[in-house]
């Protein structure tokens, strides 16, 4: 495994990779690795014969009251994550190596950003599409591998690479969960035992939309009502949006069809965690966006 800190040697390595006729995929990560990311380099590995990961924490896609500085960092540990899944290069670049002096530009992907967590984190989807358009840019893949847990992510990154006429195939891989349903994150180790508990919340609103939805109800105020009431029954929970939309276009919907996406974000304690599911008979799916 290679790690490689500067974008213009991963810029030529990526290029002697393709003249040599290599299927080239990329996991985009921020570090602190764990299972979910693992799970997006193993499908990384399955469809592409050269795996790059890159792992850089982005400070424009955080808002000045964040935790980029608290953001948890484990380098050595990800290395050899990485190693023992079969990574074939790791990019590794500073923040100077990604902004350097005089560096201007943003990427904006318009519709998608204004719902979800758009609404409470203005700037942040910008900061993803510029620093993924970048990193795509930096190391040539074919195909790029992001979670579904950060749905809307992968919605803006599929519109931005659409629109931009990218020659890249964006897969959406299915969230990787702890044995008792928490979706896995970096963020969950900021959860104290307590917190951990009413964490749970979040999938046990994931499964109760879902039987509801299975029971035939259709009205996305009935459901919302539930599960904020489901939520809120947990303590240290605060809700930040729950929220029934098209899997598409993101925008609320107040009568379900076949195939409606329910977005949760809940501030518990101080940690603010996503999850999802799109509510359709026979859900969780790999979603390929190409
Ligand atoms: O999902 C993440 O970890 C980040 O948003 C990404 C895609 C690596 C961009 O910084």
């Amino acid at each position: 495994m290679e790690v490689i800190e500067s974008r213009k040697q991963m810029q030529e390595r990526a290029e002697s990779l393709r003249l040599a006729g290599h299927t080239v995929a990329l996991v985009p990560t921020m570090g602190f690795l764990h299972e979910g990311h693992l799970e997006l380099m193993k499908v990384g590995k399955r469809h592409s014969d050269k795996l790059i990961i890159s792992i850089f924490v982005n400070p424009t896609q955080f808002g000045p009251s964040e935790d980029l500085g608290k953001y948890p960092r484990d380098t050595e540990g990800d290395l050899e994550k990485a190693r023992k899944v079969g990574v074939d290069f790791v990019f590794l670049p500073s923040t100077q190596e990604m902004y350097p002096e005089g560096y201007q530009t943003r990427l904006q992907v318009e519709r998608v950003t204004q719902h979800l967590c758009g609404i409470s984190r203005p700037g942040h989807f910008e900061g993803v599409a510029t620093v993924v358009a970048k990193l795509l840019n930096i190391t040539k893949p074919h195909m790029a591998i992001f979670g579904q847990k950060d749905f809307q992510q992968l919605t803006v990154i599929s519109r931005m690479v659409m629109d931009l006429n990218m020659d890249i195939q964006i897969i959406g891989v299915p969230t990787v969960r702890e044995p008792d349903g928490l979706a896995m994150s970096s963020r969950n180790k900021f959860l104290s035992p307590e917190e951990r508990e009413s964490a749970l919340s979040l999938r046990k609103s994931l499964d109760l939309a879902g039987e509801m939805f299975m029971e035939g109800e259709r009205g996305a105020r009935v459901i919302k009502k539930a599960i904020e009431s489901l939520i809120l029954s947990h303590p240290h929970t605060e809700i930040d949006y729950v929220t029934l939309c098209d899997p598409v276009t993101l925008e609320d919907v107040e009568t379900l069809t076949d195939e409606t996406l329910l977005a949760l974000a809940v501030r518990v304690g101080t940690t603010r965690l996503i999850d999802n599911r799109v509510l359709c008979k026979g859900s969780d799916q790999i979603i390929s966006r190409s």
